[in-house]
This record gives structure tokens, sequence and C-alpha cells, in this order.
């Protein structure tokens, strides 16, 4: 199909991102000799790790105005390893502070995935001042008998220094394999916490009054729901439908690897109700929180005052050992708010990012009112850094064919979102956007289907040095992608493929970084 072809003139566009200053050569910079927080695929306003491997997001939780990030991480490779729990600290979910190591692999096994609690009625009698114990809930992963138990640490000190109980495990394995990742919170109207927890091709609940001692309630999923690799990372959550308090579902995050529409590893999602001891699903189909590769085993903080927010490490199992990274390896997503809005009578999971991103956007271009057909030609083209940076596009989609929005370099890489209204759906093709040879599944077009064809598309794409995600009308459709451009995206052009369109807006805005200049220089 032959794109007709608009291209922006952008004059005055400011060059805003600034080239990696030239830093010392150190361990901790790349070939490149840039600080090890500006090497060229370092993220500027997601969190990654100051150093080597990270996959999931563990134990986050929020605790008098801090956000607590802990990570799976393994401090002595670019690969995964003996798992360890990273740990970082932020109030706006974007300064990330790097904390010392949470949890060291010990004599039972090493740390995997699990979440955190605060135990605001000291159940456990952990609590040894005044200050509420931090609890975390993990799973210790046996390497010799490929075994995994749940186990506690828990923190006297705001989450500074954690110790690990002295009777773990508190739930023991009677011979699963794939038995891992709890999640748990406290549940108001039976008074006690519950647990979700991957067991292979499903999740089980359990109940306890302390975090010590579990009862098995229930088990959900074998019947439901994608089934194309294991469960894993599971997670529940009550939120209001529409806004409405009087109207509460229970969302079941479930994670699982391979088999997620675009390959790989992805996230699904059930709703329906859960009573306390089992979880009901009302859901038809499958459904998934993020169509992209690049979003995997996310969960929610726990304890946050009003707003669900997730995040989910921005990698996927089939490349993430091969993503052409030199002193670290693996990021995560941005802090995204979950809500539950009815679409075509069904509930659906919208995540938008958290709106603390706003302090960090500087809008550097706008322009109104473009009919995009071919008449509309325009021969110059914009000339800014897109390195760290959001583009904000409400188009009326009048009966225009397909509609693809371009974004490229003048090296020949290219990055292309489109939609296509015959078969109503949304796409991103990375086959050209940058280095892609280190893995074969990696040059690919992603897919996700629209539920009707839009009058019009209200698209917010975020950049950062490595990632594109793509926000389709307030989040009712979201794709995350790792994308490697050799150079940064520097142009812009909307295409149609027939009839017409128009650009009612666009706005470009830069996104600093959170990392401090001594990180950077
Ligand atoms: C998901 C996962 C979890 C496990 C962890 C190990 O990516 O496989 O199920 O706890 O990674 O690092």
């Amino acid at each position: 199909m032959i794109m007709k072809k608009l291209v922006f003139l952008l004059l005055g566009g400011s060059v805003f991102f600034l080239f990696a200053c030239q830093g010392k050569v150190s361990d901790s910079s790349d070939e490149s000799g840039r600080a090890y927080m500006n090497q060229k695929y370092r993220p500027q306003y997601h969190f990654s790790p100051e150093r080597k491997w990270t996959n999931d997001p563990n134990g986050m939780v929020y605790h008098e105005g801090t956000y607590h990030l802990f990570f799976q991480h393994y401090p002595e490779a670019l690969h995964w390893g003996p798992m360890h729990w990273g740990h970082a600290t932020a109030g706006d979910l974007f300064h990330w502070e790097h904390k010392d190591i949470a949890l060291y692999p010990d004599s039972i096994g090493y740390i995997f995935s699990g979440s955190a609690v605060v135990d605001k009625n000291n159940t456990t009698g952990f609590q040894s001042g005044e200050e509420k114990p931090l609890v975390a809930i993990f799973t210790h992963h046996d390497p010799d008998n490929d075994l995994q138990v749940q186990s506690l640490a828990y923190s006297t000190d705001g989450g500074k220094t954690w110790t690990k109980y002295k009777d773990n495990p508190v739930i023991e394995n009677s011979g699963i394999k794939d038995f891992r990742d709890p999640k748990v919170f406290w549940h108001e109207p039976t008074s006690r916490w519950i647990m979700v927890l991957a067991a292979g091709d499903h999740v089980r609940f359990y109940s306890s009054p302390n975090l010590k001692e579990w009862n098995l309630e229930s088990k959900f999923g074998k019947n439901a729901g994608a089934h194309g690799g294991v469960w894993e990372c599971p997670d529940l959550f009550p939120l209001a439908l529409d806004g409405d308090e009087q109207n509460m579902k229970w969302v079941l995050l479930v994670s699982i690897n391979p088999g997620a529409p675009n390959g790989g590893s992805g996230t699904q999602y059930f709703v329906g109700d859960f009573d306390g001891h089992r979880f009901t699903n009302e859901l038809q189909g499958n459904q998934w929180i993020d169509y992209g590769t690049d979003n995997y085993a996310g969960v929610t903080w726990s304890n946050t005052p009003k707003r669900k927010i997730f995040i989910g490490w921005m990698n996927n199992w089939t490349y993430a050992e091969q993503i052409p990274t030199s002193t670290w390896r693996g990021a995560m997503t941005l802090p995204r708010r979950l809500t539950l809005k009815s679409v075509a009578g069904e509930p659906r999971l919208v995540s938008q990012p958290v709106k603390e991103i706003q302090a960090l956007q500087k809008e550097v271009f706008s322009l109104k009112d473009k009919r995009i057909s071919e008449n509309s030609l325009n021969k110059d083209f914009v000339d800014i850094d897109l390195s760290e940076a959001m583009l904000q596009f409400r188009t009326v989609t009048a009966n225009a064919g397909e509609i693809k929005i371009r974004l490229y370099n003048k090296d020949g890489e290219k990055l292309d979102i489109g939609f296509r209204r015959k078969e109503k759906e949304v796409y991103i093709d990375r086959r050209d956007a940058g280095v892609d040879s280190f893995h074969v599944a990696f040059p690919k077009i992603q897919n996700a289907p629209m539920s009707q064809w839009p009058d019009s598309l209200n698209l917010e794409i975020y950049l950062d040095r490595s990632s594109v995600e793509l926000f389709v009308n307030g989040g009712e459709r979201v794709m995350t992608n790792r994308i490697f451009s050799k150079k940064p995206y520097s142009h812009l052009e909307v295409m149609i493929s027939s009839g017409e369109a128009k650009l009612e807006q666009l706005r470009i805005f830069e996104i600093e970084s959170v990392w401090r200049k001594e990180q950077l220089n």
C-alpha cells in the first residue's frame, strides 16, 4: 500500500536532548565513555538498576510518603543468576534513589519475586518500636531440587534494613513445580491477609491471620484464560467500575511466559468477584494489559491510598538476556495508574502514565488543524532530538484507511505506529527501528485489536532512549516496546493510505532526566 505523506515543518525546533557528556571512563561507563546513567540506551525517566541484571519488579509498597521498589537482581552479571532483591525508593515514582541490596540468597535458596505490605496491626509481632513493620513475602527457590517455597523478611526501620524470618519458609512445597510469586493484601471484610500465588497452570488463594500461618482457600484458572506458558506473578485487587464506588470489581493479573499475543512474555487479566475465599471471572475471551512485547511480570503497589499503580519489567524472556546494553540490563515500564472502564458493555482495564510524569515534561512544539491528505504533502522535516520525549496526537480519523505515524532518523532507522480501519487494529512495526540482530524474534510487527474503529485517535507516545510506550485513547490500548536505534529519532511523518484525516493537534514535550548530575557527567 502506498502511503500519502504529510511531513511537518518544525521551524525553530530546538535540539532538546543533549549529547551525552563525556565522563571518565570507568567500570560503569560504556564503550563510548559516557557516565553510567547517561549511556546510549540508558532510560532517563524509567527505572533501571545502576549495574548488572534486573527482571521483575518486586515488593512494591508505599509507606509514609515513599514508594519502595524492589527488583529481581543479579549483581554479578548481565544475565539471570542467583536472585537478590535490589531496592530503590522515590517520593514521586520517578526520582529513584538506588539503595543497598535488601535480600541476599541464603541456605534456603535464591530470592524470587514477591510482594511487601505494611503490617499496621502488627499481626506478625515483628514490630519492635514505634515504626510499623514492613513485611516482604517472597519465594525462596532451591536451585538444587528446582522447587520453591514461600518466606518472609521484615523491616522495622521503614525499609532501610531487612531481616529474614527465623522460621522460614511459611508455605512449604508438596512437589509442585513453578510455585511462586506471592502477592499479599489485607482483606478488610474478613479481617485477614490474602495471598495469591502462581502454581504452574493456575493461581491459588491462601488466607492468614498473621502472615505466618496460611490456609489454602481455593484455586482458579486451570480452565480460564491463556495457557501457552507457565503462570507467574499474579496480583489481585478491587477497582471501581467507571469510577463508581458502589460497583467494585476484582481484577486478577496473571503473567504468562511464553504465550503472549505477540510472542513470549505477557500479562493477562480477569475481572470478576472475590469473596475472601474464591475468585469468579466474568470476562469473555483472553484480555491483556499491554499488547507490546515488553511489559512483563507487572504488579501494583500496596498501601497506596487511592490509586492502583502498576509497574512492569520492560522486557521479554525471549530475548531479555541479549538486549544490547553493556553495563546494566533491564528496566521497568512507566508507572501506570490502572482503572476499570466499561467498553461495549464489558469491563476493561485501562492504563495511564501516573500524573507525576507531567512535572518532568516541557512542551517544545505544537501544531493545530492540519488536513492529512495528498494535497497537504510537505517536503520539509521536523528536526528535533526525540530521545526523551512525549508526542501527543489528536486525530480525527474521518474516512482515512490506514493511518501511520513514522518516527525516523537520517540514518534510515524508523519506527512505525499504525492504525488499520479494515482490520480494526493498531500495530507497532520495529523491523527497521534500530539494532535488532541480537535475536531473530526481535524485529517484528506487533498487532493489537481495537474493539471498534474510533472516530478520533488520541495518542500519547513516550520515548526514552531505548523504549516506546504507546497509549491509545486514554490507555484503552497500550503497547510497550524496547527499541535500540543507533541515533535518536529526529523526524516525524504522518501518512494515510486513502481518504482523508485531520490532525487536530500535535504537541511534543521533552522529558527531563531524573538522574543526578554526578550520575550523568
Ligand atoms: C518472572 C519470574 C518469576 C520468578 C522470577 C525469577 O519473570 O520467572 O516467576 O519469581 O522471574 O527471577
